[in-house]
């Protein structure tokens, strides 16, 4: 269905050759252009290296002193891009929302959400990035509206057009007692509960995957699929680079034409911890990772790219997020029959794969998984947090915030940037009472909240120690600003010799190397403690990464680390380290203390 060209392009990526080499060879491999030149002549497109930041634009910078962020409060800050030297940012949703899921629960997609600001407010902030160099990408948010959008209103009345809007099914009868319903399968929502609401006004029930107040649009039908490629549309037209694309996994459910005209149950896990209500009680076999979606984000790209052919300009991207397994993740990228799907998915394997007990060894092969899994010659991409997840300082050690912004940094590909990451910022306590996370008020109670709850990697962004770290200057915030601020916050990093923020700085710059942008790369596990990331390509400077994970330190022999020749040069180390830039290492072994991470600059390899 799509043309072989279109991953041609994207083939010119060098990445990991040595390592990737053994990957499965995908077929259109075979229709390669003629030889590429040396590698590090190619030019990269924009987004192919990028340092793409994830703003939640609830929590940036709060401009009108509400407690709330917004989009004036954005640009205000986006000279911190600049001087970070960012290149794109993504935003989670910004559109008009009752706000039951903080902005996934869209009501109309067209539109600005009032507390955020204007459409004006939104052609400012694109206007004065675009100026400032820096990519803007907004959250397409395809499987679910709010209740409250038209559409759903439409769709729960009837109107013509709209009836099969939704996800709509009838009751099935209770055999126990003929006055009561029941929910047309055992479906259990990503919150909690069924995932089937009862409508009184149509009555039937809708599916939601997610909170009640978002149902599930219908994407059997084209009226909704035109509909969705309308919405991009409309945003493309506005000037946006692109878009990130949400839970996509969720997208389709079994047709009930496959099953007897039903709604399949999804099989039960057996696992005797999870109750019917509770996600886990079931496998769902029929509620994700449906093969036909990814049909669906092919046509998207397909969309997308004759966009570009239409219009010309820099290229506009789709990166697609969903947590699934490492095959039917990389089925996002394309398949091997030659379609094309998004320009990456988003890379959960530092948040879901590692944690804190994981050693040196399962760093390495994380990294190594990921790129024996994906197509040869697509892009990949690495990330240690976003506003789902707990903060990488909280889920990690403290003193490991350095390294990982390094392996972040320094990997092939594109590095995201969840907010707060480039100071090292760690989850926010937030109680019980001042609880507003959906997904923690539904699945969880007063003692059970935390192992749901996003709000604590949602807290306000530390800008300074002054009033609320600088976000508002209201008297409230809508999440509290988490305690740490005073040391922990970007105005005092920016004044501190050394600091999370000025290691970021730095790592980014060093980015522009060819050896990073370009190059090849090796990752291995010294010990259980430590391991190295080299990077290199032929006459330019070798970059070498050694990172003791573990919480105690480790002594290691220099001469085990392929291509690194010594004496080398110390560019950035953690902060905690005793070695600082410019210091030479040249001695058989070296001692990394618990966390320590340093970036040694050598001579090219020979
Ligand atoms: C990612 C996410 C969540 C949101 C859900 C539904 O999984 O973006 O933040 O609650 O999708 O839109
Ligand atoms: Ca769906």
């Amino acid at each position: 269905m799509h043309s072989m060209k279109a991953l041609g392009i994207t083939l010119i990526v060098v990445i990991g050759v040595g390592v990737i080499a053994g990957a499965i060879t995908w077929a259109v491999i075979a229709t390669r252009e003629p030889a590429p030149p040396p590698p590090e002549l190619i030019d990269l497109d924009w987004w192919q290296h990028c340092v793409l930041y994830q703003i939640y634009p609830r929590s940036f910078k709060d401009s009108d002193g509400n407690g709330i962020g917004d989009l004036k409060g954005i640009t205000s800050q986006l000279e911190h891009f600049v001087e970070a030297g960012v290149d794109a940012m993504w935003m989670s949703p910004i559109f008009e929302s009752p706000m039951v899921d903080f902005g996934y629960d869209i009501s109309n997609f067209y539109e600005i959400h009032h507390e955020y600001g204007t459409m004006e407010d939104f052609d400012n902030l694109l206007r004065r990035a675009h100026e400032l160099g820096i990519k803007v990408l907004l959250d397409f948010v395809p499987n679910h509206a709010s209740n409250a959008s038209e559409y759903f209103i439409k769709s729960e009345a009837m109107e013509t057009g709209y009836e099969d809007f939704f996800v709509w099914a009838d009751a099935l009868p209770d055999p126990n007692n003929a006055s009561n319903r029941l929910p047309p399968s055992n479906w259990v929502s990503q919150f909690a509960n069924s995932a089937w609401e009862w409508s009184d006004v149509r009555q039937q029930y809708y599916l939601h995957q997610f909170a009640i107040e978002q149902p599930d649009f219908n994407f059997r039908n084209p009226a909704v699929k035109d509909e969705m490629i309308k919405i991009m549309k409309f945003w493309l037209d506005k000037g946006v680079d692109g878009f990130r694309v949400d839970a996509l996994p969720y997208m389709m459910e079994a047709d009930p034409a496959d099953h007897g005209g039903r709604y399949p149950d999804d099989p039960l896990s057996g696992l005797a911890e999870f109750k019917p209500h509770q996600l886990g009680y079931t496998i769902p076999l029929y509620t994700k990772d449906l093969i036909e979606l990814y049909d669906v984000v092919y046509e998207w790209r397909e969309f997308i790219d004759q966009y570009q052919k239409d219009k010309g300009g820099e290229t506009r991207v789709i990166f697609s997020e969903g947590y699934a397994n490492v095959s039917m993740t990389m089925l996002y990228y394309g398949n091997e029959d030659g379609d094309i799907g998004a320009h990456f998915p988003f890379n959960f394997d530092f948040i879901r794969e590692l944690s804190d007990e994981s050693t040196a060894r399962d760093f390495a092969y994380t990294v190594l998984r990921w790129l024996t899994y994906m197509p040869a010659g697509a892009v990949p991409n690495w990330q240690t947090g976003n506003h789902d997840n707990n903060r990488a300082p909280s889920r990690f050690r403290i003193n490991m915030v350095d390294g990982l912004n390094s392996l972040n940094l320094l990997l092939p590909g594109v590095a995201v940037t969840y907010q707060g990451e480039e100071i090292g910022m760690r989850d926010g306590y937030v109680s019980w009472e001042d609880t507003v996370d959906v997904e923690a008020l539904r699945r969880g109670d007063n003692e059970t909240y935390l192992l749901y709850s996003r709000d604590p990697c949602r807290t306000p962004y530390h800008w300074n120690n002054s009033t609320n770290a600088g976000f508002s200057t209201g008297n409230r915030t809508w999440l509290p600003v988490a305690k740490d601020y005073p040391e922990i916050n970007l105005a005092k990093q920016k004044d501190d010799a050394r600091s999370h923020f000025k290691v970021y700085q730095t790592l980014i710059k060093l980015r522009k190397e060819k050896a990073l942008s370009h190059g090849e790369f090796l990752i291995r596990a010294l010990s259980n403690r430590t391991f190295y990331l080299v990077r290199y390509l032929r006459t330019y400077d070798t970059i070498v990464l050694l990172f003791n994970v573990a919480d105690a330190s480790d002594t290691i022999e220099l001469s085990r680390v392929l291509k690194l020749e010594l004496p080398a040069t110390v560019v950035v180390s953690s902060i905690h380290s005793t070695r600082v830039a410019g210091d030479t290492i040249d001695g058989e072994n070296l001692t990394l203390e618990a966390g320590e991470a340093i970036v040694l600059r050598a001579k090219p390899v020979s």
